[in-house]
């Protein structure tokens, strides 16, 4: 379907339609923008930022690029196509139609399972909201900005889901998006990696490899959904995800590359003296984000988790892909859990240990980019790899929080957890190092900072010079 750009909210859902809902949507909108205002990329309301907006879902409308001041950005409302012989994939209901409405009985866990998702979109912009300030470059800034955008059309998605088909409870909670706030006392986002700071760029690179590859993964099993516009809304999701995916993972990759250079120019490890980030300190920073990361996927065994998939609401990783019943009554699943005092492998029901296997899919994701992050290393001629730590290391929930774990997998004391976590992840100190090297931002077209590399291309191909942002 076409978008009416005449329409205060773009969107492919037909909003016109339905009067009703298209003035629930209008009355968020400027509470969206006020938000925005307040809490979203801080004092660049005059920017003209080269960006990419969705103007349909088709394959030629979604990446359309231009200049764009950001409160004016057109956040609109795009579901994938509709399947109209779509059936439940999995679960109780296997076989059957997909809803086109919530089934009455798994309307509170629909709700919550939407709030939840739509909960860390706006987390993140707040979380980012300084970034600007320090950018290496105007490319990066135009990166930050764009997944910011984006991730505020991804709040529009679940807000849109939660006006349509949650009545009043609904539109209690599209509020309640806008006043809960990334590590507000108070009012805390949900979930804990998104209350945590992301106050320096290597930070950002790290979040965006790390969780927005677990918001990969949570989209991706919700696109599993019998309920039919969620899994439409996150199958269109997960193409805008890609490119934060990506942001992280060529940002890391570029800071590697501009360590390993003045590694090898002033043969020494200790790039500090040089203004850049020392390999030891990127492996701290990578152990926290990722174990803050796994965090997200809940208890290791959950009844929660068997439920929603019995119900038929959130599916495994690529669900139609695995040959198998699709029931998983009966069948077990390995995992690591901790008894006495020790991590020890038990065979639990497939049921219950979704939200590891899910976990175990996103483990293996995450491993791939360290293999082009090792890769620059070694072909610098430098024996030092980065490595993921174990999954039970530095965890806040699930069995693994009963102990310490080193990055290696051993179980440690405490008084070796106390005497060693200053190796393990970031320090006080490494983190006002870093940063003390996000000064002002660099924003000659064409310039970096000197702690990263450039990019190997420019975004929609530009050239390495072009102007990405226009400060006016
Ligand atoms: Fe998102
Ligand atoms: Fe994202």
């Amino acid at each position: 379907m076409a978008i009416d750009y005449s329409q205060l909210i773009p969107n492919n859902v037909d909003l016109a339609s339905d009067r009703r809902l298209q003035r629930a949507l209008e009355n968020w909108q400027p509470r969206f923008r006020d938000w925005w205002k307040d809490m979203g990329p801080d004092g660049t309301s005059n920017f003209d930022v080269y960006l990419r907006t969705a103007i349909s879902a088709e394959a030629n409308g979604w990446a359309h690029f231009g200049y764009v001041k950001m409160p004016d950005y057109r956040w609109g409302i795009f579901l994938a196509g509709q399947d109209p012989n779509r059936t439940i994939a999995y679960g109780d209901n296997k076989g059957k139609p997909a809803w086109q409405e919530v089934p009455g009985e798994l309307r509170s866990t629909l709700r919550r399972l939407i709030v939840t998702q739509g909960d860390t979109e706006p987390a993140s912009v707040e979380q980012q909201r300084l970034l600007g300030k320090t950018a290496p470059s105007l490319y990066d800034l135009r990166n930050v900005f764009q997944i910011n955008c984006e991730e505020g059309r991804h709040l529009w998605a679940m807000v849109y889901l939660l006006h349509a088909y949650f009545g009043r409870d609904g539109r209690e909670e599209a509020e309640m998006l806008l006043e809960r706030h990334s590590g507000d006392p108070d009012k805390p986002r949900i979930l804990g990696a998104f209350n945590e700071k992301t106050p320096d760029w290597l930070s950002f690179f790290m979040f965006t490899y790390f969780t927005d590859r677990d918001g990969k993964y949570q989209l991706a099993s919700l696109a599993e959904s019998g309920f039919d516009p969620l899994s439409r809304s996150c199958r269109f999701m997960l193409i805008e995800e890609a490119h934060h995916m990506f942001v992280g993972e060529s940002g890391v990759q570029r800071i590697i590359q501009r360590t390993v250079e003045l590694m090898k120019e002033h043969k020494t490890d200790d790039v500090r003296a040089f203004g850049a980030i020392d390999l030891a300190t990127i492996q701290k920073y990578l152990n926290f984000h990722f174990s803050v990361s796994l965090d997200l996927f809940g208890q290791e065994a959950s009844t929660n988790a068997a439920n929603y998939y019995t119900m038929g609401v959130k599916g495994r990783y690529l669900e139609t892909r695995i040959e198998d019943d699709h029931v998983l009554t009966g069948t077990w699943f390995e995992i690591d859990t901790v008894e006495d005092g020790r991590i020890v492998r038990r065979a639990v029901p497939a049921l219950s240990a979704l939200n590891e296997r899910l976990r175990n899919d996103y483990v293996e994701d995450c491993s791939k980019g360290l293999l082009k992050w090792n890769k620059v290393i070694a072909d610098a001629g430098i024996a030092f790899e980065l490595k993921l730590p174990h999954r039970a290391f530095n965890r806040r929930i699930g069995a693994f929080s009963e102990i310490h774990v080193s990055p290696d997998g051993k179980v440690v004391s405490e008084a070796d957890w106390n005497a060693n976590a200053s190796k393990w992840l970031p320090t006080d100190e490494d983190r006002a190092y870093v940063i003390s090297l996000m000064g002002k931002a660099v924003i000659e077209p064409g310039k970096f900072a000197n702690w990263i590399a450039p990019p190997q291309l420019g975004i929609n191909r530009q050239p390495a010079n072009f102007e990405y942002v226009r400060f006016n």
